[in-house]
């Protein structure tokens, strides 16, 4: 049953209604473009091909099939294109060749599917293609009763409920647009009947468009077997014409990720306010605090807590990892016990050891700090390696860039850099070595030894008394 099903995704359009240069599928919610949403949705029901029709901006859309790992190789998505955007009925026909093709010729069910409804999922679709075959018929329509129909089209049926028509909201009377049954956009056709319908298929008189919605009528006319089929939950066929409906199911997308992770054991505050992108990974016993973005490949283990409002974007927190309020984390690694923050800001390539404390208004970059060490407050640590229990005091610097080349800090195990230390870069802080508070360090410092760089300060007793009693003699000056 499954070998002669084919999916088509139609992907063609511009998405006037976003009033955007990025095409509509490309748009993004729950952290994937509409379109991904639905490749992934479909790709289990086509063994023969997946295809996607794409128009506008198609050397784009492309790249971001592929770098969703929908390009060429196992389970590609196959292209077809379609030059100008005429219509969802002369999309479909754009594609007749491949199509026919792939469904070695008129045998087989085309199953077409818009790219603009990320929330469709497998199970409706198989729902779909098992009343199509059961129904033995050349159309099947997947339809769902809204609520607010909108601008959707509307689902005409006779007296007997047997299905007529698809009329478009902009050519519907004001009866048919009280008709709450709507067309999906989403449909189960028999290649042999679909190509000769579209061709028959004329120009809209009101958009000018090739509706594909018109080989319902057509082929209802000609007495083929038609089928409607109702999806059970609404929400889940929504098309996304507008950045207004892509925020509602962005909305609805993060709170059933965020719901995903709390029924596997995460706590999570104001599940409401949290983003987490799909593919990211949360440890039982975790939590969550509100307004918290984990973005990317971001995984966190067991234990966590990362606090709120903090950003962590494709990095890897091991177990028991405290993040405090209002950090930003970015392609690093935090290791089991470590604690970060608040208001911290750990940089690419950084990798925060067992144990470790990066407290408040501290920047890592490119730098690995090691088990046990401590940077508590107010530092600039930037292509150094820090050993193990090493203490960095509050004002550190490591000055790493001479205008045109980034140099490395080293600071081997159980140093203490005093506050207010500049390290100036390339530079070596032997094993046990102490830096004095305010030293600007710019040569190797040995194991164990003390490095004090500073202005030597001088005191001169009593002066104070003296000047004032200078000030007092001398007269003011008139000019
Ligand atoms: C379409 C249906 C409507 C249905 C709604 C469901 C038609 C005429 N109307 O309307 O009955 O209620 O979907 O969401 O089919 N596309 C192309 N090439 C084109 C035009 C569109 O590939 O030339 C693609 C778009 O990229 C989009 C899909 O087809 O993914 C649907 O097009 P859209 O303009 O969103 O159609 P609707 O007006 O929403
Ligand atoms: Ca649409």
């Amino acid at each position: 049953m499954k070998d002669s099903t084919i999916v088509v995704i139609l992907a063609a359009g511009l998405g006037t209604r976003f009033k955007s240069k990025l095409p509509k599928v490309l748009h993004s919610a729950g952290g994937r473009t509409l379109i991904d949403h639905v490749v992934r949705a479909v790709k289990p029901l086509a063994s023969r091909a997946t295809f996607a029709v794409i128009g506008y901006q198609a050397a784009q859309v492309e790249q971001a099939l592929r770098s969703a790992g929908h390009g060429p190789g196992h389970e590609e998505v196959r292209l077809i294109l379609q030059k100008q955007q005429l219509g969802t009925g002369h999309a479909l026909a754009a594609g007749e060749r491949q199509l026919r093709r792939a469904t070695s010729s008129n045998k087989g069910t085309i199953m077409v599917v818009c790219g603009d409804t990320p929330l469709l999922t497998t199970a409706t679709l198989r729902n779909l293609l098992a009343h199509h075959r059961r129904k033995r018929a050349i159309a099947t329509v997947l339809t769902a009763d809204m609520a607010d129909p909108a601008a959707y089209g509307r689902i005409l049926r006779s007296a007997d409920g047997s299905l007529l028509a698809i009329v478009e909201w902009k050519s519907a009377t004001s009866e048919q647009k009280k008709i709450r049954e709507i067309n999906t956009g989403i449909y189960c056709f028999e290649t042999r009947e679909l190509f000769p319908a579209l061709k028959r298929v004329r120009k809209n008189p009101v958009s000018g468009e090739y509706y594909l919605t018109d080989v319902i009528e057509l082929l209802a006319k000609a007495g083929h077997r038609l089928a409607a089929c109702r999806a059970e939950d609404p929400d889940e066929v929504a098309g996304i014409n507008d950045r207004a409906e892509l925020a509602r199911v962005d909305t609805l997308l993060r709170l059933r990720k965020a719901r995903e992770l709390m029924i596997a054991g995460v706590t999570i505050h104001s599940p409401e306010t949290v983003r987490i992108d799909p593919d990211v990974t949360v440890g039982p016993d975790s939590t969550i605090e509100a307004g918290v973005y984990l973005n990317g490949r971001t995984k966190i283990g067991p234990e966590c807590v990362i606090g709120a409002y903090s950003i962590i974007t494709d990095s890897q927190l091991a177990a028991r990892v405290t993040i405090k309020t209002s950090c930003v984390i970015t392609e690093s690694q935090v290791d089991d016990g470590a604690s970060v923050g608040p208001f911290a800001h750990v940089r690419p390539g950084s990798q925060i050891g067992a144990g470790a404390r990066i407290g408040d208004f501290v920047e890592i970059k490119k730098s690995r700090i090691g088990r046990l060490s401590r940077a508590n407050h107010l530092a600039y640590i930037g292509d150094a390696t820090v050993g193990e229990d090493v203490n960095i005091g509050a004002g550190t610097i490591t000055v790493n860039y001479d205008g045109v080349n980034k140099h490395q800090t080293i600071i081997e195990d159980g140093a203490f850099i005093g506050s207010g230390s500049e390290l100036i870069a390339p530079v070596r802080i032997g094993r046990g070595a102490f830096v004095a508070a305010g030293s600007t360090i710019h040569d190797h410092v040995p194991a164990n030894a003390l490095a004090i760089a500073r202005a030597r300060q001088s005191v001169k007793p009593g002066w104070m008394v003296e000047r004032i009693r200078k000030l007092k003699k001398t007269p003011k000056s008139h000019s």
